[in-house]
């Protein structure tokens, strides 16, 4: 899968991912690993002509928007520690209501990824951020093309699509079939261990 995926530009505007298959997708992604398992994170799924158009303003115009099946929006919640959060509740019940032990786990997570605004944006866009990739092999791995853009105006889509103020626009991913008449630019190299990794 790693080596299959690409960041495709061209979408077959004809083919649509049918429901089933962007279910099965997202629900593979969610999968990923989280803080404390605390899947911070939601997804807007803009599919309707006026919805796309409203995107394709707030990204640069970038047409893959228009052609792709649909485009999703991966959302950061910078209070996903707190406790409005379901996911305590589910984990009370995992550890057989054992109070003492999630009200610890409460705490810690208030104080890990609530006590700086830099804290709560890094909780955020690092859980997000893996969903993100998650959902990209996921997707391929069913036969379904994305592409990622962080070329967008984050501010402008906060406000258009009514995100919550403790929410952060982390990216946004295209998805649908990649139309194979309009050729890619060859995967670029990357920079390798050697190259990244320092052993201390
Ligand atoms: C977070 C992120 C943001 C990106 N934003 C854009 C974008 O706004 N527009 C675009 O054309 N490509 C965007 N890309 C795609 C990259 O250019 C692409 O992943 C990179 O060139 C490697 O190509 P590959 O994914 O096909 O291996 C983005 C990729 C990532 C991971």
């Amino acid at each position: 899968m790693f080596k299959e995926r690409r960041s495709v530009n061209f979408f077959d505007k004809n083919r649509e991912i049918n429901d089933k298959t962007l279910q099965e997708i997202v629900n593979l992604a969610v999968l990923a690993p989280s803080a404390f398992n605390l899947q911070p994170w939601r997804i807007i799924v803009v599919s309707t002509e006026v919805s796309k158009k409203m995107l394709y303003d707030l990204a640069n115009k970038q047409e893959k928007i228009i052609e792709a099946s649909v485009t999703l929006i991966i959302i950061g919640n910078k209070k996903g520690y707190a406790e409005t959060n379901p996911v305590w509740e589910e984990m009370l019940q995992s550890v057989g209501n054992n109070h003492e032990m999630v009200d610890g786990a409460k705490q810690a997570a208030g104080f890990l990824y609530g006590s700086s605004e830099e804290r709560k944006l890094k909780f955020a866009e690092s859980n997000a951020g893996l969903l993100a990739m998650s959902i990209m092999i996921a997707a391929k791995e069913l036969g379904i093309d994305t592409h990622p853009m962080s070329g967008i105006d984050f501010e402008g889509i906060h406000k258009g699509f009514n995100l919550q103020e403790s929410e952060t626009v982390v990216m946004a991913i295209c998805m649908g079939y990649y139309d194979k008449s309009r050729p890619l630019y060859p995967r670029r190299p990357r920079r390798l261990f050697k190259d990244i990794t320092t052993v201390v």
